[in-house]
């Protein structure tokens, strides 16, 4: 029961004490992963960037350093209300100016046109969502055709999380995740083991086909 509370508010948080205290464990022990997961989405300049499920922030603050050029685009899209209060205070100065623009709203229904985003990336997030196919599908409208996808995840954290009694009746293994994105029209789908000063992840890479 309290181990099914810790995991919906890790899926989507609320403001509240304890909303509040997922932002600060997502701020300081996700950082490096998030940082690292914008990295590895290879942003050109000129790109046009998705994050998904953002939480506070941090890997789009990230992600709009990289893009230099005035064609540059940085979107996000959380479910999470307050996440999205959290983050649009962080990236404040690029909303307002045009650089960023951040939804409210599910990977499900993503408010923007067919083929326009170049680079998607997204960090702990894909085992909250309703139905992997339906995110992967809309994912998949939303790039352009050889667009890079990747999200990351601590697989052997998530492991010891799930046997505590953590993330229960999510899809957490990558492999499923894999599976909804081939079946979708993704290509090229690996997962990598990688290290960063010190932190070990797991990162998936997906090319988008048309
Ligand atoms: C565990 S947090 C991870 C946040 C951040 N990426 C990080 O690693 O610190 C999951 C985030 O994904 C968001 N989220 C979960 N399911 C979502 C969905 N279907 N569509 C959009 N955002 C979603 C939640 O609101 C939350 O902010």
């Amino acid at each position: 029961m309290l181990f099914d509370k810790v995991t919906e508010k890790f899926g989507h948080p609320t403001l509240s004490l304890t909303g509040w205290l997922v932002k600060k464990i997502l701020e300081n022990v996700h950082k490096a992963q998030e940082i690292n997961t914008a990295k590895l989405a290879q942003i050109q300049s000129n790109s046009t960037v998705l994050e998904v499920g953002f939480g506070p922030g941090l890997g789009l603050q990230e992600a709009v350093r990289y893009l230099t050029d005035s064609k540059g685009k940085l979107y996000g899209i959380d479910y999470s209300e307050y996440m999205h209060k959290v983050a649009s205070k962080r990236l404040q100065e690029q909303i307002t100016s045009g650089k960023a623009q951040l939804f409210l709203g599910s990977v499900e229904k993503i408010p923007l046109p067919d083929s326009i985003v170049d680079r998607v990336f997204h960090c702990n997030c894909f085992h909250y969502w309703p139905d992997l196919k339906k995110g992967s599908a809309e994912l998949h409208r939303v790039m352009k055709p050889e667009g890079l996808m990747v999200t990351t995840l601590r697989v052997n954290a998530i492991k010891k999380a799930v046997s505590i009694g953590l993330l229960r009746g999510k899809i957490w293994q990558p492999e499923i995740y894999m599976d909804a994105l081939q079946a979708t029209g993704f290509k090229d789908l690996h997962m990598k083991e990688m290290e960063d000063r010190g932190l070990k992840f797991n990162a998936i890479f997906a090319t988008a086909s048309k």
